[in-house]
């Protein structure tokens, strides 16, 4: 049978950690983090972002890579069967569940935002975007966009959705080496430089009002980095910058456990996971930190930078930043360089979000990746109508919360638990450093074995104490969006119904031949 031809592979140290680290730099760091620090106060919020960076962010992305090299040894790459290794109790595969499930739902709104990435990189270089002088004038044109404003359609829209679907099947198709390493070993430097040119210009934008000396860049950035204690008895900032760290490292969503897979076994994950989560934390800090909040700062002021990043959770990005570029020399070149880094981001991590439902079907139904691909490629292809068609009844919120929120910290939680306590610390710790080019310092152990799963169940217990109610009841959703948001939600339901049932047909297959008990 096919079965015994051996998983595909990275080609080069360099290239996973560029895979991991493309995965992981993505829409999440250039327009998800600057809103969510606006929201929560700037520097009060990056107080307990690098609390859970240190605390929650780096020990999942080493238990991510351990497990998913464990699984990978024994020909699996996919939660379901991955997490049965660590535990063989009936009910974890369908725990794994979540890991193939949240990174479909992610994929699929997400790689819609990311054709209109490439949407405006094509109207910053035509010239109509930045034609468009006023807040008002540039919201529209997005709502025109996303065909949301009277009178508009979604046919531009959809033709660079189709462009973007279809660069995303094409790397998936070529495989893990020849497709998502090459992909990522071009557009990761590529989006780094290209980040670094507008980063520069922001920063040297100085004061351009001279009627408004105190908006200016300096301000934007003393509002991220002049740290605020004041706020850290508030639940809900140490609730977004958990949710920041989760989804911007790519952790606790099943698609850093797939690439693990790939991994041989004697290579490194501590120094290799380390290296790929700071790559973030520089793409995001650093890279994404210097654009947006310092640019709305010197253009808006503090008011009209927080007041854009509580507008909407794309207004800074797609509103804020175009309209700026309009102010400046050279704006197109500087407006295209954006849009065009923010594509490269987004496809890095779309791909990987996809990986983990192509690893299940190949794995553990035997077929070739081309195979494969096809059969997915129908499937995600007809779940992504709802997100574009229905876009501005809520939808994209609903698949956001559930999948990109909720999911994480969940699945987060039951991989460190699983991997620390059921599979036990100490084969933990000596998996982590199988093949490990540096030890973790001592200090972490404790820290992995008690601190990180007691602050995930404070986290999820926290959020399901103050939020999980009211949005179970749809407090807040209008009475106009409720049968959209019921619908996305039964549509959840049935997408994961339909995962787990897969699931188990794979595992009375994989139990005939003799691979799993
Ligand atoms: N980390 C990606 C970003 O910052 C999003 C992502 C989350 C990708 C989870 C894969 C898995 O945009």
């Amino acid at each position: 049978m096919s079965e015994q031809k051996p998983r595909e592979q990275w080609g080069t140290k360099l290239g996973v950690i560029m895979a991991v680290a493309g995965s992981a730099v993505g829409l999440g760091n250039f327009l998800r983090f600057p809103v969510q620090a606006a929201q929560n106060g700037g520097g009060a919020f990056m107080i307990p972002y690098f609390i859970s960076f240190l605390l929650l962010g780096i020990p999942l992305m080493w238990i991510e890579w351990a497990i998913g090299r464990y699984g990978g040894l024994f020909g699996h790459g996919s939660a379901p069967f991955i997490l049965n290794r660590l535990w063989k109790h009936r009910v974890v595969k369908y725990l794994g569940v979540i890991g193939i499930f949240g990174p479909i739902v992610v994929f699929i709104y997400y790689t819609y935002i990311e054709s209109w990435l490439l949407g405006y990189a094509f109207f910053a270089l035509t010239g109509k975007l930045l034609a468009i002088a006023t807040p008002e004038g540039m919201k529209g044109f997005l709502a025109a966009y996303q065909g949301l404003a009277p009178g508009s359609n979604i046919w531009t829209a959809y033709i660079f959705f189709l462009i973007t679907f279809a660069l995303n099947f094409y790397f998936l198709y070529r495989g893990v080496q020849a497709g998502i390493e090459l992909l990522c070993k071009i557009a990761l430097p590529v989006l780094f430089l290209f980040g670094a040119i507008v980063a520069v210009r922001v920063l040297t934008f100085g004061a351009p009002d001279p009627a408004r000396p105190d908006w200016n860049v300096l301000n934007g950035l003393g509002f991220l980095w002049n740290p605020d204690f004041s706020v850290l008895t508030n639940a809900n900032v140490w609730l977004a910058a958990a949710g920041q760290i989760f989804f911007t490292l790519s952790v606790g969503m099943g698609a850093i456990l797939t690439y693990a897979s790939y991994l041989k076994r004697g290579d490194d994950v501590v120094l290799s996971g380390l290296t790929a989560a700071s790559t973030n934390e520089l793409a995001e800090v650093v890279l994404g930190g210097s654009i947006v909040i310092p640019a709305a700062f010197a253009f808006f002021g503090l008011a009209g930078a927080t007041a854009a990043a509580h507008s909407g959770a794309f207004n800074l990005g797609f509103v804020t930043m175009p309209l700026i570029f309009g102010q400046i020399p050279l704006g197109e070149i500087f407006a295209l360089l954006w849009f065009a880094l923010l594509f490269l981001a987004g496809l890095t991590s779309s791909v990987s979000l996809a990986e983990p439902a192509v690893a299940f079907v190949c794995d553990e139904f035997d077929l070739d990746r081309k195979t494969a691909i096809r059969r997915l490629g129908v499937v995600l292809f007809i779940l992504m109508q709802f997100p574009i068609f229905f876009l501005g009844h809520g939808v994209v919120d609903e698949l956001d919360f559930w999948a990109g929120t909720f999911c994480l910290v969940l699945f987060g939680t039951i991989e460190a638990v699983l991997f620390v306590w059921v599979f036990g610390i100490e084969k933990a710790w000596d998996e982590m450093h199988h093949g490990a080019e540096m030890r973790i310092p001592g200090f972490y152990k404790p820290i992995i074995k008690y601190v990180t799963p007691l602050f995930l169940c404070f986290i999820l217990g926290f959020w399901f104490y103050q939020q999980a109610l009211p949005l179970l009841l749809m407090q807040g959703v209008s009475p106009e969006a409720r049968p959209y948001v019921l619908a996305t939600r039964f549509g959840l339901i049935l997408l994961f119904l339909a995962i787990a049932l897969l699931v188990r047909i794979a595992w009375y297959r994989k139990k005939a031949q003799g691979k799993v008990e």
